[in-house]
Formats: C-alpha cells, structure tokens, sequence
C-alpha cells in the first residue's frame, strides 16, 4: 500500500498518539505490500573458523553451562542480534572431553547434525542414551528431556538447529531444568527414532535423491537429505518457507541473486524466503536442508512462484 500523507505534528496528531491511536491513512510504514519482502540475507557461516572459536572457549563456560558452550550463527541484518531466518536458528556447539551438559526440557523444537565425534560423545533424549557420530541427525521435539556428555578425550562438534525464534514469536516460551539435576539418569540405550543416520536415510548408490526425514515429527520443521553426484544441480524456486542448509559431505556451491558460495562440510548456509536459488555438486556432495515449510503449509501460506 503506497503513503500518500504523513502525519505534520498538528495537535490532531498529537492528541492520536496519546491515546495510543495510529491514522490507518497516515502509517509510519506499510503494513501489507504486494509479495514477500524478506529481511533476512543469504548467509555463510563457515565449521573451520567456529570450531577454532569453540576451541579457544575451553576456560570460559562455567563448568556448570556446558550446554551453552555454542556460537549462534546470527544472520547480518541490523537489529538481528539471534535468528538465523526467520524462524529458525543455528548453532555451532561443541562438547569437550569430560563435559556433562545439565539435562532440561523446552517448548522449542531441536535438532542436531553430527559433525565430528566418536562413540563416548553422548546425548540422552528422555532416558535414552544416543551416541552421536558425524553425519547423524539427533530429534529432540519439543518437550522431551534432553543433555549431554563426552566421555571420550576428543572434542565432539554438532550443529544445533531449534524453532527458538518462531516459538519466541508466540510468546509460547518454556523451560525446565531437570528435577535430579545435573545429567539424567540414563535409562536406556536402544534404538531410538530420535536418531537417523543420514547414509542409511538416503540409502546406497550415489544417484541425485532427495529424502524427508522425521515427517511430522516436529510441527514446525522439515528435515531432508539431498544428495547431488559430482555435476549435479537442483533448482529450487521461491518459496514463503526459509531453509538452513549444512554440508555433511562433499561440497556444494549455493547460488542466489547476488550470492555465491561454496561450502565444505559443516559449513551451512541461510536462504530466507522468496529466494530463488540452485545447489551445485562440484563434487558428489549431501546437503541437510532444514526448514520451516510446516509452518506455511499449516497456516495456509506455503506459496511458491
Ligand atoms: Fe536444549
């Protein structure tokens, strides 16, 4: 909708104001506009330089805050001080040799890709221990217990993926720490749907496929493997849905208007809305995508052009 008139600082005005009134004819800003208008940039955030940062952290998180031993990847728009789109943010975290991270339990959904680790890097999600190995992906929906520990002498590294910014939106905000305290007890150490494998998700060969993992499982977010042989390129058009893409092998090159970058493994990459873009394999290459297309397509505005 254009501005045609701005308020002048007549009396009229004034007197609106402090009845807490705005002149729909007279707005400050539009409030609808013809399509959408994303804030948000294409980003890159690149594993090397986070994992050189985690590691220079070791002295300063509390023993006790080992669970916020992480860097956010912020996306650089002004004002943005947390999301990485819209909806969704990301994470570098890293869990080092004798870490216990305090279990809690959130009404934000969560997520992580495994990046580096061996069996002895551990999550417990409701009493089941999930050892964490690189190109896994771990589930902890909204509200389920969830911390964890390294017995290993090795670092682990994982990216955290979590509906935070959506859920801060609706103010439906939660949280609990566990009532043991600390870690929790460890009930269970079975299969768990909470944990996929990315190569047992897309299955042998090497052929371009693209799989949704965990559908429904979380109402917000949509998780899928893509996997691109060497030469390989998808198209993805406009969408009112923003991704978060990490490479978990190969590498993979992200086009949009005005953006081009190549990424290895762990590195990830923002695509808000209503960007058009490619994903090109210069060499055989898996990409996770995790976006927040749920949202969309249960409020009826999932469009794409
Ligand atoms: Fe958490």
């Amino acid at each position: 909708m254009l501005l045609t008139m701005k308020p002048d600082g007549s009396p009229y005005y004034a007197n609106l104001s402090a009845l807490n009134l705005s002149p729909g004819w007279a707005r400050p800003e539009p409030s609808m506009w013809a399509a959408p208008q994303p804030k948000f940039k294409p980003a890159v955030w690149r594993f090397a330089d986070a994992r050189k940062a985690l590691d220079a952290s070791h002295n300063m998180v509390p023993a006790d805050q080992t669970e916020r031993r992480n860097l956010i990847m912020v996306n650089p728009i002004e004002g943005n001080t947390y999301a990485t789109t819209r909806h969704l943010v990301a994470a570098y975290q890293c869990v080092m040799p004798g870490d216990k991270a305090r279990t809690h339990r959130h009404s934000a959904a969560a997520l992580r890709l495994v990046l580096h680790g061996k069996t002895g890097v551990y999550t417990v999600v409701n009493g089941t221990r999930i050892d964490m190995l690189p190109g896994e992906v771990l589930l902890t929906p909204a509200w389920c217990w969830h911390g964890h520990a390294n017995e290993t002498g090795e670092t682990g590294y994982w990216i955290d993926f979590l509906d935070i910014p959506f859920v801060q939106l609706t103010e439906a905000m939660f949280f609990e720490p566990h009532p043991q305290g600390g870690l929790e007890a460890i009930t269970g150490t079975g299969p768990t749907p909470m944990r996929i494998p990315s190569r047992e998700a897309l299955g042998p060969g090497g052929d371009a496929k693209s799989v949704e993992i965990a559908k429904g499982v979380m109402p917000t977010i949509a998780l899928h493997l893509i996997r691109q042989p060497k030469g390989g390129r998808v198209a993805l058009p406009k969408v009112t849905a923003n991704a978060i893409y990490a490479v978990v092998s190969g590498k993979a090159r992200f086009l949009a208007e005005g953006f081009d970058e190549t990424a290895g493994v762990g590195d990830v990459v923002a695509m808000p809305c209503w960007h058009a873009h490619a994903i090109e394999a210069p060499e055989d290459a898996v990409v996770f995508k995790v976006s927040d297309d749920p949202i969309f397509e249960k409020l009826g505005l999932a469009r794409s052009v």
